[in-house]
């Protein structure tokens, strides 16, 4: 062999187990749209089940529809795809196909986000949808033993009425939801509108986040921690607008929740090279890696990961680091916590 065709193989084989740490690497996702799993197969699928027309001929077309210039261009497209869900079996069966996923792909603790009034505003009862979800994460407990919990998301371009209507509908199945989110058009809903909506949640015993500094300013960011006082920020890439803003993050450890393909496909960034999430690490902010919409932005937890490592090279360490930053974030008890940190470092040392 001669020494290129030598080095070659040696990279390919390096390249081949870096790809293998990463698939077997324990994965926590603490960012995730369960409407956002809905990939064209199951939409064709639930849509003849239902006796619903899509705007689509085919799974190609509706593929070929995923090409966004930003994020309300993806909205539009996501929203139109959730009317398919209609019925519990609907919201088991993708709830249950996104756990397959996340065992394929090693996810041991997920922390998903439905948005109640995608469905209710189209008549669909909150506790069909929310039964739907609890039956399959509790089947995934059992089955995959990957642990799980709920988060309600408010869709931010509704009203602050809709916004409280649906969290009186949430009270009954407060034991099933850990939190409360801000998701929807970032850009003209500031934080300030929920307020009192947050206020209200937090009374309630539910933990908050907000989706802020996605594609909105640094000031989406400071308002979520000071008015909603959210316990994550999600997404939360433009801090580094702001210097003071990025060293207050790493001292407070005040978790971002970022989601790397999403950020590319919505033109956050222009390439995963310019993306900041790897600054952010070296930097000691709690930044964790998630998938957001996997079936609209081309990739799960691990391809995530692998989309960032391929650009930015990270040690094992490093990458470890991700899943030790999104334990320490998510929402559970310390013993639990304690428990997936015992499995990442069986992990490690194996
Ligand atoms: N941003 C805001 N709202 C959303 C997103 C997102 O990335 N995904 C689903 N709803
Ligand atoms: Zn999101």
């Amino acid at each position: 062999m001669t020494e290129i065709l030598q080095e070659k193989s040696v990279c390919l084989q390096d390249k081949e187990t870096s790809v293998n740490f990463i698939q077997q690497l324990p994965k926590v996702e603490l960012h995730l749209h369960i409407e956002g799993t809905l990939e064209p197969e199951m939409m064709f699928a639930l849509a003849e089940r239902n006796g619903v027309t899509l705007p689509y001929n085919s799974e190609e077309e509706v593929r070929a529809a995923y090409q966004f210039s930003n994020l309300q261009s993806f909205l539009d497209i996501y929203y139109q795809g959730a009317n398919v869900l209609l019925h519990e079996q609907d919201f088991y069966d993708l709830t249950w196909a996104y756990l397959e996923r996340c065992h394929q792909d090693n996810v041991i603790h997920t922390e998903i986000f439905f948005d109640p009034q995608t469905h209710t505003e189209r008549g669909v009862p909150f506790e069909v949808v929310i039964n739907g979800i609890v039956r399959a994460l509790d089947d995934a407990k059992d089955k995959f033993g990957i642990s799980s919990g709920i988060i309600m998301c408010f869709l931010r371009h509704l009203d602050e009425a809709s916004a409280f209507e649906t969290l009186d509908q949430a009270l009954p199945f407060k034991h099933h939801i850990v939190g409360v989110g801000l998701d929807s058009s970032e850009l003209g809903h500031p934080p300030e509108k929920f307020r009192r909506v947050f206020e209200k949640a937090r009374q309630e015993g539910f933990i908050a986040v907000a989706h802020a500094g996605e594609e909105g300013p640094v000031s989406n960011i400071y308002d979520s921690l000071e008015l909603l006082k959210v316990s994550r920020i999600d997404h939360g890439v433009r801090c580094v607008d702001d210097e003071e803003l990025v060293t207050s993050l790493a001292q407070s450890r005040m978790p971002l929740t970022v989601c790397p393909l999403s950020n590319i496909k919505l033109k956050v960034f222009d390439k995963m090279a310019q993306h900041n999430i790897v600054d952010l690490l070296r930097k000691g902010l709690c930044v964790t890696i998630n998938s957001d919409d996997p079936a609209y932005f081309g990739g799960y937890m691990t391809d995530n990961f692998l989309a960032v490592d391929h650009c930015h090279h990270l040690s094992r360490e490093e990458l470890a680091q991700f899943t030790l930053n999104a334990i320490e974030a998510s929402f559970i008890s310390e013993e639990q916590k304690q428990q997936l940190v015992d499995r990442l470092d069986a992990y490690m040392a194996g």
